[in-house]
C-alpha cells in the first residue's frame, strides 16, 4: 500500500492579527494572537496561536514565520494589468501635469501607440526581463496572482510574442500569471478600425487559440477606439476560440460597454467611471464582476468610479492596479489606499475587493483570494499590526513577507 505523507509546509505564528476572509459575502473576521498552518500548499488551520501550534508544531514545518506584531492577509489578486510592454512614458506624466489630456497625447502618436512601437522593437528576452522585473515588484507588494494583457503588439506576431512572454514569466516566477489577449486595445497607426477588427477576428484570434496561452479576451470599448459593435464582434469571435470575454467599459464616455459585457457573458467589466444606475443593476443581476482601477483616476486626475453604487446594489467588486505605462504603479496596497480615499470603500471592503474580488474577476472563485481552511496558502505578512494599515500607512510598502502555496517566496 502506498502511503502519502502530507507535509507541513509552513506555520506562521504569533501574529497580532490574522484576517479570516471567507469570501465576499461574509465580512472579515480578525483573530488576534493568531497563527496559520499550511500543508501541501493549502491552509489547514487558522486560529489562536496556542491552539494551532499544539496541533501543528512549527519545528516540524519547512518554513516558520514569527509574525509577532504583524498581521496576515490573503495574497492580492491583481485582476487587471498591462504589465508586458517596452519603453518609457514618464514624459507623458509630466505633459499631463501641464494640462494635456490622455486623448490629446494619444492623438499626437503618444500613449498606447508609442508603447506599441517600443514593444514591437523589443526582443523576446527584453519583453520577458521587463515583465519579470515588474512581477518582482508586484510580489514584493503582496501580489500572488496577476492578470496580464497583451495589446501592445497590434499585429499577430507581436501579440503572440507578448503572450509567450506571459507564459514564460508564469513558468519562471512564483506569482501566478493569467493571460488575456487584447489585440483590440487600440487601432494601429494608419489603419481603419473595421479593417483591423477583421484582422483580429480572422488572423489574430485563430493564432492565439493555436498558441494556447490566453484564457481571456479583452477589448477597449471606447469612443474613438472600438465601438460597441466592433467590440462585440471581437468578443464573440473570442468565445468561439475558447476565450472568456472581459471589457474595458465606460471609462471616458458612456458608450454601452457594460451592457455589452452582460450580453456576451463577460467575466468582468472594468473601469466603469461613467457607468449609469442601469449599468449597475444590469451588471449585478448578470453577476459580471465590476473591476475598479482607482490608480487610473489618480494618474489621469479625474473623478473616481462610483464603486459604492455597485456595493449598495449587492455587487462583489474587484479592485486592481491597471498597471501600464500610463498608470505606472504595480502596488496593490496603493490601489487599496486609493479605493478607500477615492471611492470611500472601507479598508475591509477594499481588502476583499483586492483579493477575493480579483479572483472573481478571473473566474476563480471558490478559494483563491480567501484566507480560511482549505484555501490556497497565498499569504501576505504585513509589517503592521492590522490590515487597516494597508490604506492608512499610505506611500510605504507594508509587506514584510509573502508565502505562495505555503512557500516563503519573499
Ligand atoms: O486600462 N484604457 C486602455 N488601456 C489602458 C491604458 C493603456 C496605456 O495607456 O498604455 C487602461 O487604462
Ligand atoms: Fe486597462
Amino acid at each position: 500500500m502506498e502511503v502519502t505523507m502530507s507535509e507541513l509546509t509552513a506555520v506562521v505564528h504569533d501574529a497580532a492579527e490574522v484576517v479570516v476572509a471567507e469570501g465576499t459575502q461574509t465580512p472579515l473576521q480578525r483573530v488576534e494572537d493568531a497563527a496559520v498552518a499550511v500543508e501541501d500548499g493549502r491552509v489547514v488551520a487558522v486560529g489562536p496561536t496556542d491552539e494551532v501550534v499544539r496541533e501543528y508544531p512549527p519545528e516540524n514545518a519547512r518554513y516558520t514565520v514569527d509574525a509577532s506584531g504583524r498581521s496576515v492577509v490573503p495574497g492580492f489578486v491583481d485582476s487587471h494589468t498591462h504589465a508586458c510592454f517596452a519603453g518609457d512614458r514618464s514624459d507623458e506624466f509630466e505633459a499631463k501635469l501641464r494640462g494635456k489630456t490622455y486623448q490629446e497625447i494619444m492623438a499626437e502618436g503618444g500613449g498606447i501607440l508609442r508603447t506599441v512601437r517600443a514593444t514591437r522593437e523589443a526582443s523576446d528576452d527584453e519583453l520577458l526581463a521587463d515583465l519579470l522585473s515588474h512581477l518582482d515588484t508586484m510580489l514584493s507588494h503582496g501580489t500572488t496572482t496577476v492578470e496580464v494583457k497583451s495589446g501592445y503588439g497590434l499585429d499577430t506576431e507581436t501579440e503572440l510574442r507578448m503572450l509567450d512572454a506571459v507564459r514564460r514569466a508564469d513558468e519562471q516566477h512564483p506569482v501566478d500569471v493569467v493571460a488575456t489577449f487584447m489585440g483590440a486595445h487600440a487601432v494601429p497607426e494608419g489603419r481603419d478600425a473595421d479593417d483591423y477588427v477583421e484582422e483580429v477576428v480572422s488572423e489574430q484570434l485563430p493564432a492565439v487559440e493555436t498558441q494556447g496561452v490566453a484564457e481571456f479576451c479583452d477589448v477597449f470599448c471606447e469612443e474613438g477606439v472600438f465601438s460597441v459593435d466592433q467590440s462585440r464582434r471581437v468578443l464573440e469571435a473570442g468565445i468561439e476560440h475558447g476565450l472568456t470575454p472581459k471589457v474595458h467599459a465606460e471609462e471616458f464616455v458612456h458608450l454601452g460597454g457594460a451592457k455589452l459585457a452582460v450580453e456576451v457573458g463577460a467575466a468582468s467589466a472594468d473601469h466603469l467611471l461613467q457607468a449609469t444606475e442601469t449599468d449597475v443593476q444590469t451588471l449585478v443581476a448578470a453577476d459580471v464582476t465590476p473591476v475598479f482601477l482607482p490608480g487610473t483616476a489618480f494618474t489621469l486626475d479625474t473623478e473616481y468610479a462610483d464603486a459604492r453604487a455597485f456595493l449598495d446594489a449587492g455587487a462583489h467588486v474587484a479592485v486592481a492596479t491597471d498597471f501600464n505605462p500610463n498608470c505606472y504603479s504595480q502596488s496593490m496596497p496603493f490601489a487599496v489606499a486609493l479605493a478607500c480615499t477615492g471611492m470611500k470603500l472601507t479598508p475591509a471592503e477594499a481588502l476583499v475587493a483586492a483579493t477575493e474580488g480579483g479572483a472573481r474577476a478571473l473566474n476563480r472563485e471558490g478559494g483563491l483570494g480567501t484566507l480560511r481552511e482549505g484555501a490556497p496558502a497565498d499569504l501576505v505578512v504585513l509589517d503592521a499590526p492590522s490590515y487597516r494599515h494597508i490604506p492608512y500607512n499610505v506611500g510605504v510598502n507594508p509587506v514584510a513577507a509573502v508565502l505562495k502555496g505555503g512557500d516563503v517566496v519573499h
